[in-house]
């Protein structure tokens, strides 16, 4: 038997033996799992169960403005029954021993980190998972995170983050699936789904966590942790739906948002987290605040203390305490004066520790974290393989002039030039977990690979992303006159996006678009390929690239395998077929700005001086939703239905037929919108209500189908009673949100 076998033999053992001689029911013992909570909960202290209700962060990542000192003696004082940011199977399981042997009751440890798009081997950040549009690859990331992250001995992601976004300038747009409600809660689905697969209790399944709940994309002027003010009908419309899927597909736990909700921080607003979250949804699992945030009720101004902000935060529904260490302080003090009870502090244990059983921690608190399987699993050749595979799919190719791409692999001399060319760490993008940036593949190896000895690959950085310095443009300039084509990689750092990251502009920070003007100019006289790749959390604005640049790949942050991703794209060895989750405006003025918005009483008329427009800009974006290029073609046939009239009980079938016209094999996202033109209440211009992304081969047709029920088009009417409205709809198929090709219909 190898050690690993005994390694867990002993765990399972020992923890079975501390369980019983502490009196823990073992799993397994009569009654159900009400049965096990309860008489676990009969033998603690109020102390005991504080800690439990307290998540403390080990000194192994920051991820947040405090660190506290002492986690282990707060362990073995029962003083916290979870810790996040602690990974490896060794360094867990001694935590863990510490909890199961050195402590009156022995509840085994909750271990949460970060593994947001990857634990160790890293995907794109998941915005870019997102515009790949495929829900298989999208679940495919979170399985392997799981895998990798559970042999590293944690239980529990802080993930997915299912805030839709449609702020550019707000940093953690790059977090989530981007603008849309119904692609937005097919994605949160497969994230959960891939995160904690169909048994909580494997060894490999991670506890997933909806969050920021909610509303947390709407944060005035793209600032970060700024106020939210919205209505009733567009948190319900726009920002519930996909916590919404996050509990119908199981998620097990919720974490709340920094931000205030109409006046109540949602750390604090029972709204939230009791009427909607518990009474409509009947959401079974625990809620976490975000890191401190109870604290953070105090700034708000909702609370005189710390103390009330405790109150507030128990009654509205809150169950841990992430790092504040305010019920760790203050619950006791409230209880002794009857501002809560323990009832109310029962009710949040027995959440927590229902989790904690269904993760199998009672029967072995050692059962996740294998330092054998650690070495097997992480960075495998397989999950390497997944990783270049996911990422492949997730750049969006949004313009390629006169054929630019995919480059010939027998071109003599490339010349691959700018900041993000060779950068190992900005690849892993924010909340890299474990990820370490010399496992990237940059660009610059990824190529080299692809073209071997054949190709000589040139490079030069030509300027930093950040900073105002030209030194560096000579060499580059020198490098792309020597060259048959040039690669230029320009963007953000990885610092840009993600938490705390809020940009007020959204172009090419630095002299980045400067250099890229040079290396146009140069390649146009000397009529020679040149391709932008572009590396960013965000939607950017880049009109002049746009309208000048001959080909410019979307490629986010896209992994540990980034490099050869982007290779394989380039150089026609994958066909790009990722489509935008979220608009690119033209410039930040236009922001927000996102495909499903309002008509008003006065559409933009360019022969009308009074109707809603810009003085300076077009009301389009750059590049819509939905938007992606390919190397080949897709034509649509019209938009046929089976019924022009039907019923709340009929089903309507929408069918197009798409060909291949172009000269590769591909894949396309067929997109289905709907437009609503008349309602109790306005309605969006067009909204996805449906998607099939499909692989053509060149020349081929195929007819692709979907199903439109009344259900599908209910909505917030006027009296705020959620149901489709009877009249007309005109029903949109094709490549983007800008499709023309339509139909209507009318519901009885
Ligand atoms: C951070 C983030 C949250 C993260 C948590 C733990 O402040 O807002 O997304 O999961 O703290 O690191």
């Amino acid at each position: 038997m190898t050690n690993k076998y005994i390694f867990l033999l002993l765990g399972g053992l020992l923890s079975a033996i501390c369980a019983f001689q502490k009196g823990i029911p073992p799993v397994g013992e009569t009654g159900g799992l009400d049965a096990k909570v309860d008489s676990l909960l009969a033998l603690m202290t109020l102390d005991e169960k504080i800690g439990q209700m307290t998540l403390f962060t080990s000194d192994w990542d920051v991820t947040g403005p405090t660190l506290r000192e002492g986690y282990k003696d707060d362990i073995r004082a029962g003083k916290t029954g979870a810790i996040f940011n602690a990974h490896t199977a060794a360094y867990n399981h001694e935590l863990q021993r510490i909890a199961v042997e050195e402590t009156r009751l022995g509840i085994p440890l909750l271990f949460g980190y970060d593994v947001i798009h990857g634990y160790k081997t890293i995907f794109p950040v998941s915005l870019g998972e997102a515009a790949s549009w495929d829900m298989e690859a999208i679940e495919k990331s979170a399985r392997v995170a799981a895998e990798e992250a559970t042999a590293a001995g944690l239980h529990w992601t802080f993930a997915p983050m299912v805030d839709i976004a449609r702020d550019p300038r707000w940093g953690r747009i790059s977090e989530g699936a981007g603008e849309d409600v119904f692609y937005g809660k097919k994605v949160a689905a497969a994230r959960v789904k891939g995160f904690q697969g169909g048994d909580l209790s494997a060894a490999n399944t991670l506890l997933a966590c909806a969050k920021h709940y909610a509303a947390y994309g709407a944060v005035q002027a793209g600032r970060d942790y700024h106020t939210v003010d919205i209505s009733e009908r567009v948190l319900r419309e726009t920002y519930l739906p996909p916590f919404k899927a996050a509990v119908d597909a199981g998620v097990g736990s919720f974490m709340t948002s920094f931000n205030e909700l109409n006046g109540v921080p949602a750390t604090g607003n029972k709204h939230l987290l009791t009427d909607i979250l518990r009474n409509e949804w009947h959401f079974k699992g625990f809620v976490v605040t975000d890191y401190t945030s109870i604290n953070e009720m105090v700034p708000h101004g909702i609370a005189a203390d710390e103390k009330a902000a405790g109150e507030l935060a128990l009654k509205a529904g809150v169950d841990m305490d992430m790092q504040g260490a305010v019920f760790y302080n203050f619950l006791k003090k409230s209880i002794a004066e009857g501002k809560v009870s323990v009832e109310q502090v029962d009710v949040a244990v027995r959440r927590i520790l229902k989790i904690k059983y269904e993760l199998g921690l009672f029967d072995d608190p050692y059962r996740y974290g294998d330092p054998e399987l650690e070495k097997k699993v992480i960075l495998s050749a397989a999950h390497l393989e997944a990783a270049r595979d996911v990422a492949r799919k997730s750049f969006v190719l949004l313009k390629n002039q006169d054929r630019t791409l995919p480059l010939s692999k027998g071109l003599k001399t490339v010349a691959v030039i700018g900041p993000l060319a060779d950068s190992k760490k900005d690849l892993l993008g924010s909340w890299h977990a474990a990820g370490n940036a010399e496992d990237c593949v940059t660009l610059l190896a990824g190529l080299r690979e692809k073209l071997g000895a054949a190709s000589t690959v040139l490079f030069a950085e030509g300027c930093k992303t950040l900073g105002r310095s030209k030194d560096g443009f000579a060499e580059a300039v020198n490098a792309a006159k020597r060259a048959d084509a040039v690669i230029l990689a320009v963007g953000e750092t990885r610092g840009l996006s993600g938490e705390a990251a809020s940009r007020s502009m959204i172009g090419l920070p630095g002299v980045q678009l400067d250099l890229v003007k040079e290396l146009v100019a140069i390649c146009r006289q000397a009529d020679k390929p040149l391709a932008v790749v572009l590396m960013n959390g965000r939607p950017l604005a880049i009109p002049w690239l746009a309208e000048n640049a001959p080909a410019i790949l979307e490629t986010w942050f896209a992994g540990t395998q980034g490099g050869h991703a982007i290779a394989d794209v380039l150089f026609g060895d994958y066909n790009p077929s990722g489509k935008l989750p979220a608009t690119f405006p033209r410039n930040v003025g236009q922001v927000p700005i996102y495909y499903c918005m309002k008509n008003t009483g006065r559409p933009m008329d360019p022969k009308n001086k009074y109707t809603s427009k810009y003085l300076d800009v077009p009301n389009s974006p750059q590049f819509p939703f939905g938007f992606g290029l390919s190397y080949t073609s897709f034509d649509y046939s019209p938009v046929l239905v089976d019924k022009t009239v039907f019923g709340r009980n009929d089903k309507l079938k929408v069918s197009v037929r798409v060909t291949n016209s172009g000269s590769y094999d591909g894949e396309e996202v067929v997109q289905l919108y709907v437009r609503d033109l008349v309602g109790s209440v306005t309605r969006p211009v067009r909204e996805l209500k449906g998607f099939e992304k499909i692989f053509l081969k060149k020349g081929e047709t195929r007819e692709v189908e979907f199903t439109l029920r009344a259900e599908d088009l209910a909505f917030y009417t006027r009296d705020m009673s959620f149901k489709a409205e009877a009249g007309d709809f005109e029903i949109f198929v094709g490549g983007n949100s800008d499709a023309e090709n339509s139909a209507k219909v009318e519901l009885r």
